[in-house]
């Protein structure tokens, strides 16, 4: 196969895409039997990427899940895109997560059902082909009992959409629900509570709708000399930052091999980090939501909702866009245009000092941003990296969208919800993000040191009361690992290089700092603590191991708990000077707010990735200062901030 390659870890692109499907329609009689869950890369290992050279081999290989639907078995298969089959196994137990195909049909399936439409009817809805909208949700694992027979279902919440624009989160259809069969697409059960009535107050959103009136004057962002990166396929170079960009069928958007030029020594900072899991557990008991604990990206394969983006809309300025690509379950590539974004942003003040003397130095700042944007039904997330001058990196997830509905007769009492109009309820629910972050600070062989900053009691070692010190506390295995914040310590965690000390003879390191988070609230005891185990603690450490990618494990649909996290580190594996990984679990309890609605302003969580100890000095005291229009310099004359004025 010829092919353009440029790196062993660029997403697969649409020619690879095409090979390998027919590839394994070839090899294994992929026919309209399968649906295509995921095709992944196959990441090679480490040394091989490190190891990579321009002259390397251009073969990579491919995994790619099925499911087949006669028996509803899942498939890993593994090939490369010259053909070689390396595996084809079964995965025995393994649930496959909802392919869009089977969503559509089961929306089908249930608005033809006789019962769907006379419980419709009696609730005043006729046509419910044009008027009732039908979102398939993962039952999780709360199944009634004369249902489990093993199956695979979703269970259906269903809206009313009184005007082809109307926002149907508005106008919730409680107490029915149809639990749908995904492999014979048959409706098996009915629940119906009864007849409410359907809250009917528009939640208009659209600009035709609002007007839109409040104005400001325009806001243009020049860069007449471009962006100041260089962009060459996947690979970007801003600053002195050099990393990988990827994308992925499941996670989206994933950050490879970064590395930052320290005075002309490009050290490693980190190998690969990505949001591995995001679950949202809904905290309201009603018949409509209790079962709302959807896996994004376990149980829907969050890259494949990823928007195309819109310049001056989604992003503004000097904007490079990449496109990706995916298979479809149906195994035809679909493009995504402008999946990616990349800009670089003015951060305000870098640093600044006014000597005593009235000497000013001050330094803009700038950041480089990665982003994409998925929507997944009502909600949207934005997943955004940025990386800082100062030799930081941040990842901010953006949340919006539309928050989930339930409905009721006006004036029940629905403790674990907001009422946001007369009969319309926002249930409590909780965001919880995994990131995975494969950090290698000058190299593989690190360490985790949790940090906390405590005081001594009023004594000899602290004699006027203020003084506190701190302690340090390296995860040594997999027993220690599972930690949590501690805000009364002001906890934090670093990974650092014990092999490498920088000039006070302390090791390099990196600091993890955490930026707001929650705890969950569903009992570890409920299935969706069970199938989330990994959500009870804020980090966790392993050893590195390509196997073990998803903190709730490879395949959460229906999965009866226990997997990934809780599961690996019993091992209690050793994590001293190893290549480690750290799992940062971070969330929103969103409690909605009437100005949550109709659409939520973005709400954002993330943490920060800060050197601790890695440079000798502040590296952003090497950045030029920005011009200014100093008014007594004469006159309108361009100065550089540093004038003494
Ligand atoms: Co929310």
């Amino acid at each position: 196969m010829n092919t353009t390659l440029a790196h062993p870890l660029d997403p697969l692109s649409k020619i690879e895409l095409e090979t390998v499907m027919q590839y394994a329609r070839d090899l294994w009689g992929i026919d309209s039997k399968y649906f295509l869950l995921t095709c992944q890369l196959a990441e090679p290992s480490k040394a091989e990427v490190l190891g990579w050279t321009p002259q390397s081999s251009l073969e990579r290989a491919v995994r790619i899940s099925f499911l087949h639907r006669p028996t509803s078995e899942v498939y890993e298969g593994v090939l490369t895109t010259n053909g070689a089959a390396i595996s084809w196994t079964l995965i025995s137990g393994a649930k496959a997560p909802v392919v869009m195909t089977e969503s559509a049909l089961a929306v089908k399936a249930v608005l033809k059902d006789t019962r769907v439409r006379d419980a419709l009817k009696l609730r005043g809805i006729t046509d419910p082909d044009t008027q009732v909208y039908v979102e398939t949700w993962p039952i999780g694992a709360q199944i009634p009992k004369h249902l489990d027979n093993g199956r695979r279902l979703v269970w259906t919440p269903m809206w009313l959409r009184p005007t082809p624009e109307s926002n149907v989160y508005a106008h919730p259809i409680n107490g029915l629900y149809a639990i749908v069969d995904l492999e014979s697409e048959e409706v098996i059960d009915i629940e119906d509570s009864g007849v409410t009535p359907i809250p009917m107050t528009p939640g208009d959103y659209r600009l035709s709708q609002t007007g839109g009136g409040v104005k400001l004057n325009d806001l243009q962002i020049v860069q007449k000399d471009g962006a100041s990166c260089t962009v060459n396929g996947w690979n970007v170079d801003w600053e002195r930052w050099n990393f990988r960009v990827g994308w992925d069928h499941r996670e989206g958007l994933v950050i490879h091999d970064v590395r930052f030029d320290d005075n002309g020594v490009e050290r490693r900072i980190g190998y690969r980090m990505s949001i591995a899991e995001l679950v949202i557990p809904y905290g309201d008991p009603s018949q409509g939501t209790y079962r709302k604990n959807a896996f994004d990206t376990g149980e829907f394969g969050l890259g494949s909702y990823t928007n195309s983006l819109t310049l001056g809309c989604d992003c503004l300025g000097e904007i490079l866009y990449k496109d990706v690509h995916l298979l479809t379950p149906e195994g035809d590539v679909r493009e995504i245009k402008n999946a990616i974004c990349m800009h670089e942003e003015d951060h305000g003040i870098l640093w600044k000092h006014v000597d005593i003397d009235g000497h000013v130095e001050v330094r803009r700042g700038r950041r480089f941003v990665v982003s994409s944007i998925v929507t997944i039904n009502n909600y949207e997330y934005g997943y955004f990296w940025y990386f800082y001058q100062d030799g930081s990196i941040e990842f901010e997830a953006k949340l919006t969208g539309i928050v989930l509905t339930l409905s009721d007769t006006p004036g029940i009492v629905h403790p674990s919800a907001t009422e946001i109009e007369p009969g319309l309820w926002a249930p409590y629910h909780q965001h919880t993000f995994c990131a995975r972050l494969d950090l290698d600070v000058d190299g593989e062989k690190n360490t985790v040191i949790e940090v906390d900053s405590v005081a001594k009691e009023m004594g000899p070692e602290n004699i006027h009361g203020g003084a506190y010190i701190t302690q340090e506390t390296p995860i040594e295995n997999e027993g220690m690992s599972g930690r949590m914040l501690n805000l009364m310590t002001s906890r934090y965690w670093k990974i650092v290089n014990p092999n490498k000390k920088n000039h006070m003879n302390k090791s390099v390191g990196f600091k993890l700092v955490p930026e707001g988070n929650s705890f969950p609230l569903a009992s570890p005891d409920s299935v969706i603590g069970k199938r989330a185990g990994f959500m009870y603690q804020h980090l966790w450490v392993t050893p590195n191991r390509r196997e073990e990618r998803y903190p709730a494990g490879e395949y959460p649909f229906q999965h009866e708990g226990g997997a990934g996290l809780p599961s690996w580190t019993k091992q209690n594996r050793n994590l001293v000077n190893k290549d480690v990984v750290m799992w940062y679990v971070f969330g929103v309890n969103h409690i909605p707010r009437l100005e949550d609605w109709p659409v939520m302003p973005v709400e954002r969580i993330g943490f920060m990735l800060k050197p601790t100890g890695f440079f000798k000095r502040s590296p952003a005291m090497d950045v030029a200062p920005s011009m200014a229009t100093c008014l007594r310099c004469n006159g309108d004359q361009t100065q550089p901030c540093t004038c003494n004025h």
